[in-house]
């Protein structure tokens, strides 16, 4: 039987609607140029586990260096990220963008092998400890995302919670921000990626996690 996080085919670009204008594309090949220039040795020597330095710097296969090059690109006032864990996504934002915000069930502490002192160490990230699939958590906390110029989500893609959580947040982003969504190439992320979505997008998946790097544009 399927299981939420199986590998499913990659959905063919065409059926993607609306399509990706010449002005998204441009943006897109920016972003990999400053992917390309990006150096992550920083944020890669604070994890704790050799096997998550590498994966920091593995690029393409890993998503870092591709959000390295989205921060460098949009310079964001307030990025969110959903699902912190080992905190390395939130700290290479933070070099390029003002503010951080990461949403986790856990609190960075009690993650195995993540970076000591995250909040410390890059005063402009800051947890909140909170399930957005939660109602009234996200009625506290829908205005955050109004503000946001980028929303990397990358939670637990248990087939539930980016079927609700994705297209709230999409409905309060800002024209112009960015949405980054990890692993549409999971069984469970499929239908949101294909069908649950009204904006232009694309996969960049070979140029970011092999398991699918959505980008919408809002
Ligand atoms: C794949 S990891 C995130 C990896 C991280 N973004 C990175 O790039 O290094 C998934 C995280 O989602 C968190 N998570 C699970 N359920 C969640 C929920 N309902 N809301 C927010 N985060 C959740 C897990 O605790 C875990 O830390």
């Amino acid at each position: 039987m399927q299981k939420p996080q199986d590998l499913v085919p990659v959905v063919p670009q065409s059926d993607l609607v609306p399509a990706l204008e010449d002005r998204h594309i441009e943006i897109l090949v920016q972003v990999c140029g400053e992917a390309l220039k990006s150096n992550v040795d920083e944020v890669a020597s604070n994890l704790v586990n050799e096997v998550d330095r590498d994966f920091v710097h593995m690029w393409p296969g890993e998503h870092y260096r591709l959000l390295a090059g989205f921060a460098a690109r949009l310079n964001p006032q307030l990025a969110i990220e959903i699902g912190t864990w080992q905190g390395a996504a939130a700290a290479i934002l933070s070099r390029t963008c003002k503010r951080v915000v990461t949403f986790d069930v856990v609190a960075i502490d009690g993650i195995p092998g993540s970076i000591p002192e995250l909040l410390e160490r890059y005063p402009n990230v800051s947890q909140v400890v909170a399930n957005l699939l939660d109602d009234e958590i996200w009625r506290e906390n829908s205005t955050v995302f109004s503000s946001a110029d980028l929303v990397f989500v990358d939670g637990p893609k248990d087939g539930v919670f980016e079927s609700v959580v994705v297209p709230r947040i999409l409905g309060v982003m800002k024209p112009g921000s960015v949405m980054v969504l990890d692993d549409i190439r999971f069984a469970g992320m499929q239908d949101l990626w294909k069908n649950q979505i009204s904006f232009p997008r694309i996969d960049l998946g070979s140029f970011g996690h092999f398991s699918g790097t959505g980008v919408v544009f809002r």
